[in-house]
């Protein structure tokens, strides 16, 4: 399956710490600067829909707002009930100043 690389925003729109959604191609998508590191997955909780980018960045995870479920910001595994299905997550590059997101055609 091949990706499909698409801009997201400018790297400076994300600031640490900070999570920001976005649809893409009618994808609901967060961006998460946590460290010196971006990542992007899925906005939608497996457990019970909510959208993760209302949750908080804990120990290189996120915790959703809802029922207090976490993912795995890099891979998008579920690592803490009641969250038992992992979320999809995105390939990120920056490049020229912008991120971009793998998205699988
Ligand atoms: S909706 Fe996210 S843990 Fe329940």
């Amino acid at each position: 399956m091949n990706d499909n690389w698409i801009r997201v925003c400018a790297d400076n729109e994300v600031v640490e710490g900070e999570i920001r959604s976005f649809n893409i191609e009618g994808n609901n998508v967060l961006i998460a600067r946590y460290g010196d590191k971006i990542y992007a997955l899925e906005d939608t909780c497996s457990h019970d829909g909510a959208e993760l980018s209302d949750g908080d960045l804990v120990d290189g995870q996120i915790q959703c707002s809802r029922h207090g479920g976490r993912f795995d910001l890099k891979t998008g595994e579920a690592t803490q009930m009641p969250a038992i299905m992992g979320i999809e997550s995105y390939g990120v590059e920056i490049k020229q100043g912008d991120i971009y997101i793998a998205l699988k055609k």
